[in-house]
């Protein structure tokens, strides 16, 4: 008889603060995790099958979890997680899983790593194995959503959702892999996030959108002849064809808006940091073309309500916006208010 308890494993979503589409080109962002998220409680059954109900779903799905197969949509998720655990050498067990969560998808919030994340921790912890290091827990997530999902998306959410501190962006290099907190004192300004309505996807759908500009990045890079644009600088930006010219300007100029962002930050200067969101939306929406008509009209709802910044956050095409306003705003319908909140952990 398997005596093993059942355990419950909750992971956030996130939000980018700024620093959008440059985790895969080595470039710098910061993201905090937020309250909602998703939980997975795993009940062990002893043999070696995974059955796992999605709870908001109202779907299941089962397999061997020797050899999980491959499965389209929510169901690459715990196949990819007990593929990738067990090619990492863990000795997973047979287990009931079940999800809910209060991450809505295809938001922008990245319920996708919060449901990689929480999967991994409570199948590790019912199969009584330590969690790896952080590091190499986000990697693993990110596999699942390479290999199995099919989504080429970067580390931003999986570091964003293991790394979150109450009270703290999280400055990430993701040249260095060095991982800097920041004090996000507000100073009573708001920071709201507010849904367009529109929901993407980075499946195979989506080849003209998220990962299509990871190959325009890509090919800049290869005809510059350098490794990721984190190396490139304006000048090299301009020898490029558009749009290539205009993804990588984004990119370098967007690095800058995050370094100084944390600058603001420090010195409690709200109206820059709001300056700052401005032009990152701008340079998103012009120079890398992952806005819609949606979002801007959710953008414009925010700056007529006295938003100094707004800007799409997460892969883009739909999603949430995300808004900074002063003290004495009116927040404006729709508008949620977020704070950093802490990381993945074993409830
Ligand atoms: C999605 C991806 C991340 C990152 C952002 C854009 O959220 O999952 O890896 O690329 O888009 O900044």
């Amino acid at each position: 008889m398997n005596l093993r308890r059942p355990q419950m494993a909750f992971a956030p979503g996130r939000v980018n603060l700024i620093g959008e589409h440059t985790d895969y080109n080595q470039g710098l962002a910061l993201p905090f995790a937020i309250a909602t998220g998703i939980t997975v409680t795993a009940t062990p059954t002893g043999g070696d099958t995974m059955h796992v109900i999605a709870s908001d779903l109202a779907a299941e799905d089962r397999f061997p979890v020797r050899a999980p197969g491959y499965a389209a949509g929510w169901r690459a998720f715990a196949r990819g997680a007990a593929a990738e655990l067990s090619a990492a050498g863990c000795e997973v067990v047979g287990a009931r899983l079940e999800i809910a969560g209060s991450v809505p998808r295809g938001s922008g919030l990245s319920s996708s790593a919060a449901l990689a994340v929480s999967l991994c921790l409570a199948l590790l912890a019912v199969s009584e194995l330590p969690p790896p290091d952080r590091l190499e827990l986000a990697r693993l997530c990110s596999r699942i959503e390479n290999d199995w999902v099919g989504s080429r998306t970067g580390l931003l959410d999986q570091l964003a959702s293991l790394y979150g501190q109450t009270g703290h962006g999280l400055l990430i290099d993701f040249r260095s892999l060095e991982l800097s907190p920041v004090a996000l004192a507000l100073h009573g300004w708001h920071l709201v996030t507010v849904d367009s309505g529109q929901r993407h996807a980075h499946g195979a759908a989506a080849a003209e959108g998220y990962n299509g500009r990871r190959t325009e990045c890509a090919e800049a890079c290869e005809l510059l002849g350098i490794e990721s644009l984190r190396e490139a600088t304006v000048e090299l930006a301009f020898e490029l064809p558009d749009p290539l010219c205009r993804r990588a300007l984004h990119v370098i100029t967007e690095n800058d808006r995050v370094r100084e962002t944390v600058i603001a930050l420090k010195a409690g200067d709200l109206e820059r940091v709001g300056a700052l969101l401005r032009e990152s939306h701008a340079s998103l929406r012009d120079r890398y073309e992952i806005s819609t008509p949606a979002v801007e009209r959710t953008v414009a709802r925010l700056q007529a309500a006295g938003a100094r910044g707004a800007r799409i956050i997460g892969g883009g095409f739909g999603g949430h916006v995300l808004g900074l306003l002063p003290p004495d705003a009116r927040l404006p319908d729709g508008a949620i208010e977020v704070a950093p909140a802490a990381g993945a952990r074993l409830l």
